[in-house]
């Protein structure tokens, strides 16, 4: 009999415990217009460097870890935390610009919101992450919701069963330690900054809603929309309808047993382009939900060596930045950040950015969608990654799919890129096809790229013949010339060829100056020598057959450890046109010079 009693609890524990777990869903694509209520704000903290509130002194798993947020029950209780009595910081935003001791700390801090939530009857409630920096376990009301690896994508998990009208504690172990088979691996040159970096909320939805969607135009056409509707909840089957009132469209669906639906017809619409980046208010409605967005349509292409806007040939005239909040430092997260970084852009006389060199916030897409500027967006497969490692595959593909999925509406998007500077060798050449063919079944509409790495065929001839070319729909290419390799002069005498019939776009290029520090042309560190340097490049840049967009290293200083120069660089990269106080460097206007010429 006991033994029976003991397999009744057994298929109890088994059976009904995880459905009181959420059942997770895949990510919710758009919050916008939906109701949502903001965690941001102080979150109680706990640094915790031996992560003692998560394993034991034999570093096992704790049952009753910091996610318990315990509290003394009697004055003989033992109890060795308090978040309520901690410090606190602010969500979103890094810890390292938010006190000095946490600078340059890398390790686990423990977040703790208390929040009360009265659930409205047949309706769901997820909390979402715009993104938290690297590893992030969540806890809610001392239970797992699960955890989310990867420092620049957004996630969500839902918390309907768990939720209670009052008394709330939602608890995340952010850990950026940095890890030999995560992506990014050990090194990078960009500061590691940990954190929930972006913006916390719950989103309350019905039982059965809108979870994902896909409406753009259909691969190299200009007049036929074509993509999909995916529904979540008990009631898959529905009918679902595309209404853009501005375009007369008002097209019905039926959804699948699955929830899903392809949609595919006519539109004759205005299209978007940087002279004239037009968007449409969207409504995706079905009998249960409806969600409402703002899509720009416009088609991107590559023809041998061009890149095709709409059909029409485009030259990107781009600039790399970092998610780095102007003048204030520490990570970017919000409208503004995004609206400072696209006007400097703007100023340049650019209308392209190379989003370096992992999804930054949707801030900066959604604007540049209203602004008209071209985006690469790209994960952060950045230098030396474990390629044979499958579980750094599965993180790397997993970051990609969160890529795409929050952007893939944006029409200001237009490349995926799956890696930076990667070195040659088959284990890497598998890794980053697996990505692209990834990257192409979630997304048939947009061009793939990478930025490569170039060779010398001899002493005056850069070739461009990196197998992975063979696979990509744009060449990126970085090349130093005149900082890391030679002078600004060798710029002058080199002639550039490539393996492939394909545009290129020069990802990278430049050299560092502090801002306000004068000498000649030949004195390292100075305005002049980056303002020759800049002469010398575009000299070069301008003979290149295929060369169809640049994207110079850097829009401005950002933060890096890798660079610790005394009096000069004191951990910035010095390679920006602008300084990290918005100061302009001589080399802004070079680069000014050459896109305004090219509008003309
Ligand atoms: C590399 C790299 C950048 C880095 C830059 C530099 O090419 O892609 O992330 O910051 O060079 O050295 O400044």
């Amino acid at each position: 009999m006991q033994l029976i009693r003991v397999h009744l609890w057994l298929i109890f524990l088994l059976v009904l415990v995880p459905s009181v777990r959420a059942q997770q869903i895949g990510l919710i694509a758009n919050t916008d217009g939906r109701k949502t209520i903001s965690l941001d704000g102080k979150w109680q903290v706990i640094v915790d460097p031996y992560e003692s509130g998560f394993y034991n002194y034999r570093y096992q798993p704790l049952d009753n870890g910091y996610f318990k947020n315990a509290k003394p029950k009697t004055k003989s209780d033992l109890i060795e935390y308090d978040f309520d009595s901690s410090a606190s910081l602010q969500v979103p935003g890094d810890w390292n610009t938010q006190s000095d001791q946490l600078f340059f700390y890398e390790g686990t801090i423990w977040y703790k919101k208390s929040f009360d939530y009265a659930r409205r009857p047949n309706t769901r409630l997820f909390v979402y992450f715009g993104a938290a920096n690297y590893l992030a376990d969540v806890y809610l009301n001392g239970e797992k919701l699960g955890q989310h690896e990867g420092g620049f994508t957004p996630f969500n998990f839902e918390i309907t069963k768990l939720v209670r009208d009052t008394g709330n504690f939602l608890v995340v172990k952010v850990d950026n330690k940095r890890r030999r088979d995560a992506v990014p691996t050990l090194m990078t040159d960009w500061w590691n900054y940990g954190g929930l970096t972006r913006e916390v909320k719950l989103i309350e939805t019905p039982t059965t809603l809108v979870h994902d969607y896909m409406v753009q135009l259909a691969k190299g056409s200009r007049n036929r929309i074509s993509g999909w509707v995916k529904l979540s909840g008990d009631k898959l089957q529905q009918r679902v309808t595309i209404r853009i009132p501005e375009a007369g469209i008002n097209k019905s669906f039926t959804t699948d047993a699955n929830g899903f639906a392809e949609i595919d017809f006519n539109a004759d619409l205005k299209l978007w382009s940087p002279e004239n980046p037009k968007l449409y208010d969207v409504t995706i409605e079905g009998e249960t939900d409806q969600v409402r967005d703002q899509i720009g349509f416009r088609s991107i292409e590559t023809r041998g060596t061009e890149i095709l806007l709409n059909g029409r040939p485009i030259f990107l005239r781009g600039i790399c930045t970092h998610e780095e909040a102007p003048l204030r430092g520490g990570r970017a997260y919000s409208r503004e950040d995004a609206l400072t970084l696209l006007g400097w852009t703007k100023e340049l006389g650019a209308n392209f950015v190379r989003l370096a060199h992992y999804p930054h916030n949707e801030f900066m897409t959604r604007e540049a969608d209203r602004l008209g500027i071209l985006i690469w967006s790209e994960i952060p497969v950045y230098w030396t990654i474990q390629w044979e490692n499958p579980a750094t595959l599965e993180n790397a593909r997993n970051q990609l799919s969160e890529m795409i999925a929050r952007d893939k509406n944006r029409a200001a998007v237009v490349i995926w890129s799956v890696a930076n500077e990667t070195p040659l060798s088959d284990a890497r050449l598998s890794f980053l096809k697996n990505l692209i063919s990834h990257a192409r079944s979630l997304d048939p509409t947009r061009l793939l790229s990478a930025a490569m790495e170039r060779h010398y065929l001899d002493a005056t001839t850069q070739m461009i013949d990196d197998p992975l070319g063979e696979y990509l729909d744009v060449l990126g290419c970085n090349e130093y010339v005149g900082w890391y390799d030679g002078l600004p002069e060798k710029a002058d005498g080199l002639e550039w060829k490539s393996k492939y019939q394909k545009p290129l776009v020069m990802s990278e290029f430049g050299g560092d100056a502090l801002f306000n520090h004068h000498g000649d042309a030949s004195t390292r560190w100075t305005e002049e020598y980056q303002e020759n340097l800049y002469r010398h490049q575009l000299a070069m840049l301008k003979k290149v057959p295929f060369l169809r967009g640049t994207a110079p290293w850097i829009l401005t200083d950002f933060r890096s450890p890798r660079r610790p120069l005394p009096g000069i660089q004191d951990y910035w990269n010095r390679k920006g046109l602008i300084s990290n106080r918005g100061e302009k460097k001589k080399a802004f206007y070079v680069m000014q010079q050459w896109y305004r010429e090219l509008q003309k």
